[in-house]
């Protein structure tokens, strides 16, 4: 969501500073352009130099750059200009009460004066500080601008007293600008479940049945909600695959039963529901307790049916968008036409295992997606990353249609 943002971060001078090399490179690692300005007190307690580094820009202090041969206007007009989001941390009372008044004695200031952009801060100072009327006035002041304040945490401070007035983790910053930004996106506030991966049936404490599914599908379709702003439970089966997101939670299961058991304990409250797990149809009816012995030519494994989860979901559906996949070998659209109607869905993702670039494990994917009223719209061979974002672009049409 910071990806392309081109962020101004403002230190000011307290104690608080020294965690902003970490702020930094938070910002730098989710994909933002950052670019510092300090003023003069913030140097005492961070080095510039620092800074620099890890911005990977010159850190700005002065109105002039007076170390450079010829003289720079640090056009702080410009830098407002340049800003999508402006973040003031540590913001100390000093620079708070300015920022209220309009005072304009240093360069931060001035290019929080000249922002059009939305403007962050995040008070960091002692507790009686921070409690004090004036402060409080300043923070009501400040929201009156449209400024969004960071609060503070409690707990130890620089003093040795322990109380409000710490400056949010830099973590927590992060988090708190990225569900800023998610706000206002197609799924904000929306809660989604998504099943991805196979499922593995053991048969003793060391095989098991399972299949070729990578999780690659199921993970992007994850991804791509969390881009929209949706709050992700992503149900998978064993993958090498991660989910970074921040509104990603991941929840590993091996068997089809525990996939049953977590995608039931998050059904009720999900808006959006999409299968692409390959389940396991059925599991060995015991689980031998040892290492099964190599002994006869021929060894037979009864087996169970498992549960059908989608089957399940279908079934006790209320509002939710509930969406199936059916990877077929053979008549194909009438076979996921069947599934669609005999699993109660809104829609049906079709893939075909005769289509190249299509099916397990490959970064591609061909699908079609039929939706309840048999309308199909069938698209080319893409990444699996595009098939996820065509697949929720037919959600949401559909979802507001
Ligand atoms: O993980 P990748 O390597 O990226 O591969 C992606 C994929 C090929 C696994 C994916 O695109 C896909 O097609 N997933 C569904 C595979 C499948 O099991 O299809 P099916 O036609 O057998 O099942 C139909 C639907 O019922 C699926 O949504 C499946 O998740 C669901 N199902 C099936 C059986 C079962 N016991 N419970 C289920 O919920």
């Amino acid at each position: 969501m910071l990806s392309g943002k081109n962020i101004l971060l403002g230190i000011t001078g307290g104690i608080a500073a020294y965690k902003t090399t970490f702020l930094v490179r938070l910002l730098i690692k989710a994909g933002a352009q950052v670019k510092v300005v300090l003023t003069e007190s913030a140097g005492s307690f961070v080095s510039p130099l620092t800074l620099a580094t890890l911005s990977k820009n010159p850190v700005l202090k002065n109105f002039v750059q007076e170390d450079k041969e010829s003289v720079d206007w640090n056009n702080h007009v410009e830098l407002g200009l340049w800003a999508d989001l402006m973040i003031i941390a540590p913001a100390t009372a000093n620079t708070l009460s300015k920022m209220s008044s309009g005072t304009c004695d240093n360069l931060l200031l001035a290019v929080y004066l000249s922002a059009k952009c939305p403007v962050f801060y995040a008070p960091a100072m002692d507790l009686d500080m921070y409690k004090h009327p004036s402060t409080k006035a300043t923070f009501e002041t400040l929201e009156g601008f449209g400024n969004i304040m960071i609060p503070a945490t409690s707990g130890e401070l620089a003093s040795g007293l322990h109380g409000e007035g710490r400056m949010a983790e830099p973590e927590d910053i992060l988090t708190f600008l990225q569900e800023y930004l998610s706000n206002g996106l197609p799924l904000s506030g929306k809660k989604v479940v998504i099943t991805a991966g196979p499922t593995f049936e053991a048969i003793d404490p060391v095989r098991f049945i399972g299949n070729h599914s990578s999780g690659k599908m199921g993970y992007a379709l994850a991804g791509v909600a969390a881009d929209l702003g949706a709050e992700v439970v992503l149900v998978s089966g064993p993958s090498h695959l991660s989910a970074e997101h921040h509104l990603i939670t991941l929840i590993r299961v091996v068997s089809a039963e525990e996939m049953y058991q977590e995608v039931h304990k998050h059904y009720d409250q999900a808006d959006f529901v999409i299968c692409a797990a390959a389940v396991a149809d059925y599991r060995p009816a015991k689980i031998a307790d040892q290492k099964i012995k190599k002994a006869e030519d021929k060894l037979t494994i009864d087996l169970v049916k498992n549960k059908d989860i989608l089957l399940s979901l279908g079934e006790k559906k209320k509002d939710q968008y509930l969406v199936g996949f059916a990877l077929e070998t053979q008549n194909e659209i009438e076979n996921a036409k069947g599934k669609l109607k005999k699993k109660h869905l809104d829609a049906i993702v079709l893939n075909s295992l005769n289509d190249e670039g299509a099916g397990f494990g490959k970064n591609t994917n061909k699908i079609s997606f039929i939706d309840k009223n048999l309308e199909i719209k069938t698209f080319d061979v893409k990444t699996k990353s595009a098939v996820a974002v065509d697949i929720w672009n037919e959600i949401l049409k559909r979802k507001d249609a």
